[in-house]
Parts: structure tokens; sequence; C-alpha cells
């Protein structure tokens, strides 16, 4: 496990973008694992631009997004179905983009189809995360186990009270989430992680102490080959 600091977050999503624009030049219809939370947007801003500009072209990629809450309607304004729409997918031209379904009938067989759709699309050859406060990653939270394949799971206090920024009084903040699972996120390719802010130091400091947390689903990383830590100076606790 690779780790890259940058002075500050606008370099971070700089750097993020060249590995985004390197993977696009070197395989126009590459598969991409996509991200949400704050940390990605600078990233996302940069790809538009860079697309606006005529850099780059999504015209033969395709997209799968890590995680939505459950339940939730697509259409709302915080659902991850929303996010992406808004800070990404209206704005380039992805072939293609899958993220779970909040509102499927039965989430078992929505994670189960999930799974399938990423393997028949090859899988994931650059894969984005980010990092939750507690060490989870998409929203794998930290157990004593792990489900391989992706699952419908109980939100960690850690996460609600992190996630609770983005609902106002009204929207209802879903308490589970229909979360990608460790095998396919660890058939990608290459993985790179985006961390910014001091309030991730702590765990970013853990996950390079050189062992394996099994509370820290981010740990678990490190038994992947390539895997690129992209952090800012804060995150690094600089
Ligand atoms: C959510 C998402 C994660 C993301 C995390 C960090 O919980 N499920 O995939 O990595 O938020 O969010 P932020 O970038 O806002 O700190």
């Amino acid at each position: 496990m690779k780790k890259v600091v940058c002075d500050t977050y606008d370099d971070l999503s700089l750097f993020a973008a060249d590995i985004f624009t390197r993977q696009l030049k070197s395989k126009a219809d590459s598969v991409f694992g996509l991200a949400t939370g704050s940390t990605p947007i600078g990233l996302y801003d940069e790809l538009v631009r860079r697309y606006n500009a005529g850099e780059i072209d999504f015209s033969n990629a395709r997209s799968f997004n890590l995680d939505e809450y459950y339940p939730i309607d697509p259409g709302h304004p915080q659902s991850y179905r929303s996010f992406m729409e808004k800070h990404l997918f209206s704005r380039v031209n992805f072939s293609s983009t899958r993220v779970l379904d909040g509102e499927a009938s039965n989430p078992h067989a929505e994670c189960a189809a999930y799974d399938a759709e990423v393997e028949a699309a090859g899988g994931i050859d650059l894969q984005l995360l980010g990092l939750g406060v507690n060490g989870h990653i998409a929203f794998i939270e930290p157990d004593t186990s792990y489900p391989l394949a992706s699952y419908l799971v109980e939100l960690a206090g850690d996460t609600l009270k992190a996630n609770s920024r983005f609902f106002t009084e009204d929207e209802k903040q879903p308490t589970s989430a229909l979360s990608a699972g460790l095998s396919t996120i660890f058939s990608s390719k290459h993985i790179m992680m985006l961390v910014t802010g001091a309030n991730k130091a702590e765990v970013i400091k853990k996950m390079f102490e050189g062992v394996v947390y099994t509370d820290i689903p981010a740990s678990l990383l490190h038994l992947h080959p390539n895997v690129t830590v992209v952090v800012d100076k804060a995150a690094n606790g600089e």
C-alpha cells in the first residue's frame, strides 16, 4: 500500500484526476468504481473541467458506484444516485452508470445482481475509495467478520453521526445501506483512496503502522497488491 502526500486538497484532487486521465487514455473502455462523500467532489469537478476542455472522453467507459443508502428513493436529494448525477453523471458522458438501487424490493437479490454485473464487466479497472472516520470503506463498517459479497449493512453510530450533516431535520436519514463487498473491491486492478482533513489523521496513522487491524476495514487493503492512498497534509497529521 503506497501513500502519496499532497500539500493541499486541491493538489490531491488534481493528482487523482491525473490517475483517472491516464486510466482513460490507456483504456477508453475502462470500468471505474466510484465513490461518494465530500472528498471526491474536487476530483469530479476537475474531471468535468477536463471533459469540457475536450481532454478526456467517457463515451466508452462504464461506472459502478460502491454503495447506496437503504431504503432511499434514488430521486431523494441525499441518495448517492442523486449525488453522482449532480456532481458527475449529468456533466460527462459515461456509456453506463450503475448505482445500487435504494428502492429494491429484495435488497439481497439487488446485491447479487450488482456483483454479477461487475463480474460480467470484467471487474473494476480503477476503484476510487474514500475513508470513513471509523475506518470504513464503501459502507463496510468495522466488525469481527466481513461478507465477501455485496450486502445490506446496518450503519455504525460514527457513520450516522458523520453523515447526518447532509440531512435536514425533515429528511429521514436511513440507518442501513447496500454496500459493495470485499471481493468486488479486491478484484479491482488498481485501488485509489482519497483522504482529506485532520479528522482522518488518526485512522490514517493506524493504517500505516504495518499492521492489519481487523476492526479497521481500510487496513485490510494491505492485502491488495495495488493500492495508492492519496492524503493531504492535514490527513497525514502535518
Ligand atoms: C460515506 C461513504 C463512503 C465515504 C465516506 C467518507 O460514508 N459511504 O464511501 O468514503 O462517506 O465521506 P467524506 O468524504 O465525506 O468524509
